[in-house]
């Protein structure tokens, strides 16, 4: 018995000094990379600062007007939903010589979108105008109204390749600072209370007008300017009764994650925003709104301890303005992202399936 306590003491002590050796050397990894990585970005953002302010920074040409400063009714398209073109925005009258620069925010007729632009509104100085991009029309007009900034709606629906195509004509004389990707909806319910409709499009919006949308912005960026991708902690996790969603939100930050490290040499920062339920949005009721799934409780009975989206959408900005990689705005997605490291998936399935239950 002695000889066996030994035995397995000897190989208890071995196994947990190499694991807890290799726990450290890859905690002092990461936290080495990390600061590299962030050190990186703030010397190219200097730099980027530096050449987009002396007019000879911008990559695209594009020919610049003198229009001057856009207001938001000047300032429609032309595009499918039916604006007017406005063109040779490229200038503007307080920063001739220099390319505007824009944010932009999709999903911003609501929620966590509108927040942003409010956000940006206030605290990002260094952006020109802000554009704010969605379906509905009045609820755009109604969200620039509130801004300080010069504000451009484009109403259009970001599923359609063709509205994308019109959108990147757009981009042509700017640069763009900030862009955030804000658009994407759910439906509650299993395999069969999700409609093929809602099922396809889901992809369509959460996965592959976010990558088409990325796209279109990236040659218009420079060093120092930054992308938010709004992925979910969802993502963490395969998540029962919300399964499309959740798998489209692991597409969108996986996308991220390795976007972030192509875009390193360029020195454009990409963060993954990661929220918990955001309780004040339009997200919620529209994922319940299911007439395949009218008993949506028996998915998901309760939705627990939500955030709100002003602290989300503050945290979010300002872990971008830091360089981070990811931003896990409070304290639920913050556990969220812990245990799924920690736990093995099926256990993290299992804990949700009780949580779902419960509510
Ligand atoms: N709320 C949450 O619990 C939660 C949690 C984690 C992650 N998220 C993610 O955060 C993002 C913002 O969500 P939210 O809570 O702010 O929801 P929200 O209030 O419903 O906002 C969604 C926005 O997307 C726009 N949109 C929907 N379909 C569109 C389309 N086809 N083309 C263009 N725009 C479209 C909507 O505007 P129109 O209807 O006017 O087009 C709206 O402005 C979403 O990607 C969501 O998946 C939300």
């Amino acid at each position: 018995m002695n000889y066996l306590q030994m035995i397995f003491s000897f190989i208890w002590n071995n196994l947990t000094a190499f694991f807890g050796a290799v726990a450290a050397a890859c905690f002092l990894a990461c936290l080495v990379l990390l600061a590299a990585e962030l050190l990186s970005y703030h010397s190219k953002k200097k730099q980027g600062g530096a050449v987009g302010d002396s007019g000879a920074g911008s990559q695209q040409g594009g020919a610049a007007g003198d229009s001057g400063i856009l207001g938001q009714q000047e300032a429609a398209i032309d595009n499918p939903c039916g604006a007017k073109r406005q063109e040779n925005v490229a200038l503007d009258a307080g920063h001739r010589g220099r390319r505007m620069r824009i944010a932009l925010v999709t999903g911003a007729s609501s929620g966590m979108g509108r927040e942003f632009a409010r956000c940006i509104d206030r605290t990002e100085a260094e952006m020109d105008e802000i554009w704010l991009v969605a379906r509905r029309r009045e609820r755009l007009e109604e969200a620039a109204s509130q801004l300080t900034h010069p504000a451009r709606i484009i109403p259009m629906d970001l599923t359609k390749a063709e509205n994308i195509e019109e959108l990147e004509n757009l981009l042509k004389p700017v640069r763009v600072g900030i862009f955030v990707n804000c658009a994407g909806y759910a439906k509650i319910g299993n395999y069969e209370k999700v409609s093929r409709f809602d099922s396809d499009h889901m992809i369509d919006l959460n996965c592959k007008a976010a990558v088409n949308m990325t796209l279109a912005v990236l040659p218009y960026m420079q060093a120092g300017d930054r992308i938010l991708e709004l992925c979910s902690t969802s993502s963490f996790q395969p998540v029962p009764h919300l399964n499309i969603y959740a798998a489209g939100k692991a597409f969108l930050y996986s996308y991220t994650r390795a976007l972030r490290m192509e875009l390193l040499p360029r020195g454009i920062v990409v963060t993954a925003v990661c929220p918990w339920w955001v309780a004040d949005t339009e997200f919620l009721p529209i994922a319940k709104d299911n007439a395949a799934n009218p008993d949506f409780e028996k998915s998901i009975r309760g939705f627990l301890l939500p955030s709100k989206k002003e602290t989300v959408v503050r945290r979010a900005l300002r872990a971008s303005r830091m360089g981070f990689a990811v931003s896990t705005p409070g304290i639920m997605c913050f556990l969220h992202r812990l245990f799924s490291k920690l736990i093995p998936r099926t256990g993290m399935i299992y804990l949700w399936e009780i949580m779902r239950r419960l509510g």
